[in-house]
């Protein structure tokens, strides 16, 4: 068969219509995902199951060597996962971090790492004997990092196609809810309490740009640290994890503000 000039114009027209549009589905595919806090507990989870869905997932961790978990990681997805060490309560570190990033476009950033101290500081966040030096390190961590975190990285997010900020917290830091109510672990709670209403205004704050913000708390968590403890009511990291990204990926703009629980049920402020 002979083709024409016109012919074999069109053909070529067509083929490089075709390396577009796929290239346009690829970069669409190409979904990006921050965690930070992501060498273990709640935080690697998200980076393995994120990883494994062929995310691109900047997975950030505030040792002084890279943790082996993250390195294993890396060694799976060596295209895909990016490590970067970002403390949280570091804000220079952070700067640093989004300078590095700027104009990559971040779809969803999660801000889980905290002082969780659920086993190292019990005795210290007790009313009557607190050890109040612990007040500014539980605050810088839990709810300042967050807070810079997103201003930090706020044009990647609102770059990006799926746009959403989630911050996990705990129904800990619930005023009105059983946890909340119950005595000890002051530090933590309030600082839960505090990211709370950070979040619902950020939400407000950036509902103009389409930006998606939301409270999670993610169950009650079998992490490496607990994983020798007997805790009935608490589940696998898997569920957890699989649960919250479930929530995450169904969010609308209305929901933007919302404290939703890892099977996207609406708890108590
Ligand atoms: N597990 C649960 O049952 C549960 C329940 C409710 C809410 N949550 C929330 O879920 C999130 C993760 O908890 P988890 O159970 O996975 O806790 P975890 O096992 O104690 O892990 C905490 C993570 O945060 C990191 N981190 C702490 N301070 C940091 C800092 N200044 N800069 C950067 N990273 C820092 C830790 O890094 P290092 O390894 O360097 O210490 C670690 O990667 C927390 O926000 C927690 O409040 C957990």
């Amino acid at each position: 068969m002979k083709f024409t000039e016109t012919g074999m114009k069109n053909f070529n027209r067509i083929v490089s219509l075709t390396i577009v549009l796929l290239s346009g589905i690829q970069l669409a595919q190409a979904e990006t995902v921050l965690i930070t806090g992501a060498n273990r507990g709640i935080g690697l989870e998200f980076s393995k199951q994120y990883a494994a869905k062929g995310w691109t997932v900047i997975a950030t961790h505030r040792r002084t060597e890279t943790p082996d978990s993250l390195n294993e990681l890396l060694t799976t997805y060596p295209d895909t996962v990016i490590i970067e060490r970002m403390d949280v309560a570091d804000l220079a570190m952070i700067d640093a971090v989004a300078q590095k990033h700027r104009g990559q476009p971040i779809d969803i950033l999660i801000n889980n790492a905290a002082i969780v101290g659920a086993l190292s500081y019990m005795q210290q966040q007790i009313f009557g004997q607190l050890d109040h030096d612990l007040f500014d390190p539980f605050m810088h961590t839990n709810v300042r990092g967050p807070l810079k975190i997103s201003e930090a990285f706020l044009k990647n997010v609102k770059s990006s196609t799926l746009k959403r900020i989630v911050m996990v917290s705990s129904l800990a830091g619930s005023i009105s809810s059983g946890p909340g109510k119950r005595p000890g672990r002051i530090y933590y709670k309030t600082s839960k309490a505090a990211l709370n209403m950070a979040t619902t205004t950020i939400a407000t704050a950036t509902k103009d740009d389409g930006i998606i913000v939301v409270v999670l708390h993610p169950g009650g968590v079998k992490v490496e640290k607990l994983k020798e403890f007997d805790l009935p009511d608490f589940i696998e990291p898997e569920e957890s994890i699989s649960g919250m990204m479930r929530v995450i990926a169904e969010l609308t703009p209305a929901q933007s503000g919302a404290f939703l629980d890892y099977k996207g049920k609406i708890l108590p402020w």
